[in-house]
């Protein structure tokens, strides 16, 4: 049978992403599913994390699972070992992969030769597991997510197209603004169909949003554009004067790390409508029900 890989929100049935988004509602108040008892997972990291890393290693433990944690800077894949050899090797010595990548395309080269899930922890092109904690998080404040409207502000990349994938599945609308320059994937924006619109304009996208969500304009691997990304994404700040024109129940969530002063101010991140540190912790909950379904 092939394996359950979790890489991309748009990959994924809808109706399994509603059961995985259910059983983190459960995972977070009982402690007792084991379903990794005897299994390992390993944790390939080739970009820095702090709460993938924890979450999932946290995660795994809770699970009854043993979690075994590795840099490619200490892998053979680091030294070009390739990603279909890796894969071939891990699958016969662990029942479950996560893996953080620069290129998306590794990832899906690592799961085209797992014999075992393998679970996108983050590429270039998108953070499905960061998507389904935000989601969490958004039933706990609302309730619901049909037919909420949701703003996406500033940088249009990985983070930004796991949220329109999956405005599609969950039945809500992302309205996004992001510079002409940093618009997101235009086939993810299409294959969104009318779940998510795009403008170059924050105050389109930030007028009557139920939730305003945004990102570091400096993306792992962007360092060296900061001086363009800076001068391009200076607009899109959310800050109180934007979230005004939002509802005045809106609710504010960033993914972290945060650079307050940048992408978001320190009122808004550090004040009454943000979400951020239950969307960190969710991302503990939502992982296990990855993990659990993955290998049920
Ligand atoms: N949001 C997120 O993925 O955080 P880390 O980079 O710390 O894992
Ligand atoms: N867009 C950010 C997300 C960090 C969790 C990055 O890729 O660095």
């Amino acid at each position: 049978m092939a394996p359950k890989h979790f890489l991309d929100i748009a990959a994924i049935d809808p109706s399994a992403l509603k059961e995985i988004l259910a059983r983190s509602h459960a995972l977070k108040k009982d402690l007792s599913a084991k379903p990794l008892a005897d299994r390992a997972v390993a944790m390939i990291f080739e970009k820095s994390s702090t709460r993938t890393r924890v979450s999932f290693e946290r995660g795994i433990w809770q699970l009854g699972g043993q979690p075994i944690v590795m840099a490619t800077g200490d892998m053979q894949l680091g030294r070009s070992e390739t990603p279909a050899d890796t894969a071939r090797v891990l699958s016969r010595l662990v029942d479950a992969i996560m893996i953080r990548a620069n290129r998306h395309s590794d990832v899906q080269e690592l799961a085209a030769h797992a014999t075992v899930p393998v679970i996108n922890g983050l590429t270039d092109r998108s953070h499905p597991c960061q998507i389904m904690a935000d989601l969490q998080t958004v039933e706990e404040a609302v309730g619901t997510l049909r037919d909420l409207r949701m703003a996406w502000l500033g940088d249009g990349n990985n983070v930004c197209h796991s949220f329109i994938e999956a405005a599609r599945a969950f039945n809500f609308h992302l309205s996004i603004a992001t510079p002409a320059e940093r618009r997101p994937d235009a086939e993810i924006l299409a294959g969104a169909g009318n779940h998510a619109s795009w403008s170059a304009d924050p105050k389109i996208a930030a007028k009557g949003a139920d939730i305003v969500v945004t990102d570091t304009w400096i993306s792992m691997g962007d360092e060296g554009n900061k001086p363009t990304l800076l001068s391009l994404l200076g607009p899109y700040q959310v800050d109180e004067s934007l979230m005004s024109l939002a509802q005045p129940e809106a609710r504010f969530l960033h993914c972290l790390p945060a650079y307050r002063g940048m992408e978001v101010t320190a009122q808004v991140i550090d004040g009454p409508q943000s979400l951020v540190f239950d969307e960190a912790e969710n991302r503990l909950h939502a992982q296990k029900a990855i993990l659990e379904w993955c290998l049920s």
